[in-house]
């Protein structure tokens, strides 16, 4: 994976513009990250955090503009999906527009209601925070 590449994609998006290098290269540390090549430059990205188990959280989601409407994102979702560590999960995202393009890999609205609880500061707080496994 191509950090700067990937860095770059996700500076383009509506929810990820403020994170730093450092913070994107730490969240990709701790997920099962895809990444979408074309002739040997990186085009497209996603990303998922798993127990691998009973639930998964999919998210930034995204292709390089110029690339986009091409087929690309669908195949790098089905094969995200398609992931055998993947298959017993449950898979949850949010997004703002995108309802129609998840919704042809078979999401739909949760069943219950989704909370969410933001940290003090956030977004605006992103840091580098060491972990015990560093
Ligand atoms: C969403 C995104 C990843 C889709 O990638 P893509 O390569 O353009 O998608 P594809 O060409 O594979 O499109 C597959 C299908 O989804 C549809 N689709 C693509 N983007 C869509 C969108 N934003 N909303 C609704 N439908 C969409 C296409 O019309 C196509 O339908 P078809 O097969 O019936 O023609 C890409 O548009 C993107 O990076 N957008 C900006 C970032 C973003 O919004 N990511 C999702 C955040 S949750």
């Amino acid at each position: 994976m191509d950090v700067g590449m990937v860095c770059l994609l996700l500076w383009d998006t509506y929810w990820a513009s403020n994170r730093s290098r450092d913070v994107i290269e730490q969240s990709t540390r701790h997920s099962l990250n895809f990444s979408l090549f074309y002739q040997g430059r990186q085009v497209g990205f996603g990303r998922v955090i798993s127990d691998y188990t009973t639930v998964s959280y999919l998210c930034d989601v995204v292709v390089a503009p110029e690339h986009r409407r091409k087929g690309l994102g669908k195949w790098m979702l089905e094969t995200i999906l398609k992931h055998p560590r993947l298959g017993t999960t449950r898979v949850d995202l949010f997004t703002r527009d995108a309802q129609a393009f998840y919704g042809q890999f078979g999401f739909t609205k949760h069943r219950f209601d989704s909370m969410v609880r933001y940290p003090p500061g956030w977004p605006g707080n992103l840091a580098i925070v060491k972990t015990p496994t560093e």
